[in-house]
């Protein structure tokens, strides 16, 4: 893959604000004047995950925390800071927990490979692979191994939603938004929806209880 130099990313966005005001003259005045996204998405910081791109939405609907790994952390107060201004603020009609195959994080976790933070990070990932080690370990290739570690995680990610005090209010006040479990196919470009049971999710005790 040939990378752009800082210079032609500039360029480039000059030209792109050049094509966007040719079709919508107001464009920038309107997405200039407020956000009101239904979507929050909960995404891997891998660079091939920009969702925006599969899923053919602009600026404006989507709000964004990524991390490695897509992971909801209940001691990561940046992520806790997005989701409560997601949903008590711009009130999101949907929160989107979207993993990846061939995630780098998961690999991590699986195989304890890297040298550095993200070992730590990516830890209780670790964990759940341990708990789930008998089902991913009966898999055949090592492709396969991180692949289904990376939908499992998906479904665990979005279990801690369930265990936010954030989401817990709103379930408790009956307007919380639906939450979905995705995987994508970085070989093929296309999202998986896990169909996750969220409705059965929703009274899990908290850990903290
Ligand atoms: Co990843």
């Amino acid at each position: 893959m040939i990378h752009l130099t800082i210079e032609e990313l500039l360029e480039n966005n000059r030209s792109w604000v050049a094509e966007k005001l040719t079709s919508e003259p107001d464009y920038f005045n309107q997405l200039a004047a407020e956000q009101k996204p239904p979507y929050l998405y909960v995404g891997c910081s891998d660079s091939r995950m920009p969702l925006t791109l599969y899923t053919k939405t602009e600026p404006g609907e989507i709000f964004v925390h990524r991390n490695i790994a897509n992971q909801v952390s209940l001691t990561d107060i940046n992520f806790l800071s997005v989701l409560d201004y997601a949903i008590s603020h711009l009130r999101v009609q949907h929160i989107i927990v979207c993993g990846h195959y061939g995630c780098g994080g998961i690999q991590a976790a699986l195989e304890g490979s890297t040298t550095g933070l993200v070992d730590n990070w990516v830890n209780p990932i670790r964990e759940l692979y341990l708990q789930k080690k008998l089902e991913i370990d009966s898999l055949s290739t090592r492709e396969e191994r991180i692949n289904r570690l990376a939908e499992l995680n998906v479904i665990a990610q979005v279990k801690n939603l369930y265990q936010t005090s954030i989401l817990r209010k709103c379930l408790r006040e009956g307007n919380a938004p639906q939450i979905h479990g995705w995987v994508l196919n970085l070989k093929t470009g296309l999202i998986k929806d896990m169909q996750l049971k969220t409705s059965e999710w929703e009274w899990l005790k908290p850990k903290f209880q």
